[in-house]
């Protein structure tokens, strides 16, 4: 199978394509990214002499014509990934999530292709104060991110019942891992307890997030898009759910710091305070959890201990400017 992945550079998508070559050796991948600040090649250096690798944006709809030709599937990946970025300036997350999904999804009738996976997230239904969301919970995103994602899920779904085009959704829950961006919790609190640099921990800290390893979510994205039903939404929750101060306490052990570290700043607007799947449909094919949030954790920390040239030009670049926007403060190394 030719397989399309955009946002293939990003932190989830170039799991996914590691995973596919590793397992799949007989399948093609092409990867159309267009190398936001998120996006990088380095996360696919392993495998660049065995993937075909493609500049550009979702929304162009020449380079998702040319991307596409010859493929039998195609998992979008590609989008504006952090909550805290949408609130500041939500334009580009309507771009590419409204209007790249919509150019995929045409391209995708045009190209007659077989499989389409939509990656999407739990973010889409809102906060649960208590149980897990199902497939058939309905949609209340809060923030322009998970409003915007949402939309995708509807233009998935919606190209299903007019066209017959035979689309899925995945709904993962929180990813952590290697290569993940440092703007999001966990990759963000780690290299500040490296640096030495305060935690900052948004309102009270007793916020719930469902944790999902990386390589967990690729399984599942890869077993959904070759044994699930066309039309369906599957859930993808991770094993363990985690207050983000129990998260916090943890990375501060897992890298020898004290908690003076910690630092209270003021709440996200319109936080979401609890989020949590079941996972019962995509289990049913098949799929389970291997990583615990502890063990997960655990070598998340190694990973970012051990590749400091992967996230050094992170931290010194753009990220700096965001940093100093988003906290008020500049980072103290
Ligand atoms: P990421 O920010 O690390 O990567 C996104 C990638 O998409 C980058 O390589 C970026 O360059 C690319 N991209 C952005 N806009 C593009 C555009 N218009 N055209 C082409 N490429 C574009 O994000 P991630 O954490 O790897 O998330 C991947 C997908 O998984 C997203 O759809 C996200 O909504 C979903 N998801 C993420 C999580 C999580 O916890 N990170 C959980 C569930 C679902
Ligand atoms: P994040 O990693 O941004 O993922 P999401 O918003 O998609 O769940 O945030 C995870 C949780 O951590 C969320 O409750 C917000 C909180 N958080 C902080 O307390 N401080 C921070 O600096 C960040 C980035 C997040």
């Amino acid at each position: 199978m030719r397989i399309l992945v955009t946002g293939g550079a990003g932190f989830i998508g170039s799991a996914y394509v590691r995973l596919v070559l590793d397992e799949r050796p007989e399948d093609e991948i092409v990867v159309l990214d267009k190398l936001t600040y998120a996006g990088r090649r380095e996360n696919l250096d392993e495998v660049a002499d065995r993937i075909d690798f493609l500049e550009g944006a979702i929304e162009d709809r020449d380079a998702v014509r040319g991307a596409m030709a010859g493929c039998q599937a195609v998992v979008n990946f590609a989008a504006e990934s952090h909550v805290d970025r949408s609130i500041a300036d939500a334009d580009a997350f309507a771009r590419t999530h409204l209007i790249g999904t919509s150019v995929l999804l045409e391209a995708a009738r045009e190209h007659r292709v077989s499989r389409y996976l939509q990656v999407s997230t739990d973010e889409v239904y809102g906060s649960i104060a208590s149980g897990s969301f199902i497939e058939e919970s309905p949609l209340n995103p809060s923030s322009p991110y998970s409003a915007t994602k949402a939309a995708g899920d509807l233009l998935a779904s919606a190209h299903f019942h007019t066209y017959g085009t035979q689309a899925l959704i995945c709904r993962g829950s929180n990813n952590y891992g290697p290569r993940q961006y440092p703007e999001k919790l966990i990759p963000l609190c780690v290299l500040n307890a490296l640096a030495g640099d305060p935690l900052p921990v948004y309102g009270d800290g007793r916020q719930v997030r469902n944790w999902l390893y990386v390589e967990d979510f690729a399984r599942a994205i890869d077993l959904v898009l070759r044994e699930g039903v066309a039309g369906e939404v599957y859930n993808v929750g991770g094993p363990d759910e985690e207050e983000n101060l129990t998260v916090i306490r943890r990375i501060l052990e897992l890298t020898g710091r004290d908690e003076s570290l910690i630092e209270h700043v003021p709440d996200r607007l319109g936080h979401d305070r609890r989020y949590s799947l079941s996972s019962g449909k995509v289990r049913a094919l098949g799929w389970e959890p291997l990583t615990h949030f502890a063990e997960g954790l655990e070598r998340t920390v190694s990973w970012y201990r051990d590749n400091e040239p992967w996230w050094e030009p992170i931290r010194s670049g753009e990220y700096r400017a965001y940093y100093e926007r988003q906290y008020g403060r500049a980072l103290a190394s």
